[in-house]
């Protein structure tokens, strides 16, 4: 279980902080999506939850992060390693070893592990992700969706009870992603876990649970479904782009779609998780800026 109690974080030199006001729990054995647009702190929020943030970044930490009953202020990262697998969003620095089989084994020597139950962890791993012919290879010589699928693999083989991946599906080609989205919903299993992306339709077809965040605060959060229903009657079809509408784009049948306060009469569409995200972005409700 992931849990932040009234969290907020400020960068050294910044004027205000980055993420506020973070409530937010993850319960035990769920899988959650973040997005958000870029910038608004996606990355920060799960930082804090392997402590990497402030602990290596710098800055200070208000509020209460407590990752499987540690509180990250008083666990370092390497004292939640065993709990906490992290992939961050560049899975190039992530790398320690050189091969995909020592890479695979790193995380499992420093916790101790017997011989035998690493082996047997590497051999598993490299079967779920389809890494077996690659074992032997340096890992600079592979392609960035071979490289992310390593950076997972390393992550599971210590078994951690949570997963923190930052825009994991970021570089695959849509046959990775699909693959990818199998495959968490796997190693998910039994794990809690929270996943970055900006990609809505990995949303759809993963999460228990979608967060929305918006300029370092938490503006959604619910199941997909009801994230799509926000954008019930909001949608409508129109033979030129409406220019009362918050968005608009031409589709592939020349029409356009359009998202806002639709026109009298309007052509609604069933919204997709799309719909209700782009209009999940839009403005503040009048409760938040009331509650700002
Ligand atoms: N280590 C750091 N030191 C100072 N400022 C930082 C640091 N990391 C991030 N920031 C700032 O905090 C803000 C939020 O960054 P963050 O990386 O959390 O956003 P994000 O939502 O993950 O964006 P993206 O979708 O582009 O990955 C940005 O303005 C960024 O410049
Ligand atoms: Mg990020």
């Amino acid at each position: 279980m992931i849990r932040f109690e009234d969290v907020s974080v400020t960068y050294d030199g910044a004027a205000e902080p980055t993420v506020h006001g973070i409530e937010l729990t993850v319960p035990e054995g769920e899988l959650v999506l973040l997005v958000g647009p870029s910038g608004v702190g996606k990355s920060t929020l799960l930082g804090a939850v392997n402590g990497l943030v402030p602990h290596f970044t710098g800055g200070t930490l208000r509020g209460r992060v407590t990752v499987a009953g540690r509180d990250t202020r008083t666990h370092k990262p390497r004292e939640l390693a065993d709990v906490v697998g992290t992939v961050g969003q560049d899975p190039l620095s992530h790398f320690v070893t050189d091969t995909v089989e020592d890479e695979l084994a790193y995380g499992m020597e420093s916790l101790g592990l017997a011989p035998d139950v690493m082996r047997r962890r590497v051999e598993e791993t490299l079967d779920l992700l389809g890494l077996v012919e690659l074992r032997d290879r340096p890992i600079s010589t592979l392609s960035g969706g071979q490289q992310q699928r390593v950076a997972i693999g390393s992550v599971l083989t210590p078994h951690p009870e949570v997963l923190v991946l930052d825009e994991p599906t970021v570089g695959l080609d849509p046959e990775q992603r699909m693959r990818f989205r199998e495959l968490i919903a796997r190693a998910g299993e039994g794990r809690t876990v929270l996943l970055s992306t900006h990609q809505t339709e990995d949303v759809a077809m993963l999460c228990h649970r979608v967060i929305v965040m918006v300029r370092g605060r938490v503006r959604f959060e619910g199941t997909p479904a009801e994230l799509a229903a926000r954008a019930d009657g909001r949608v409508w079809s129109s033979t030129e782009r409406d220019p009362g509408a918050w968005a608009g784009w031409r589709t592939g049948t020349g029409s356009f779609r359009n998202v806002g306060e639709p026109p009298e009469g309007a052509d609604l569409l069933e919204p997709t998780l799309e719909d209700g995200y782009l209009l999940t972005l839009d403005g503040e409700s009048p409760e938040e800026v009331a509650a700002a």
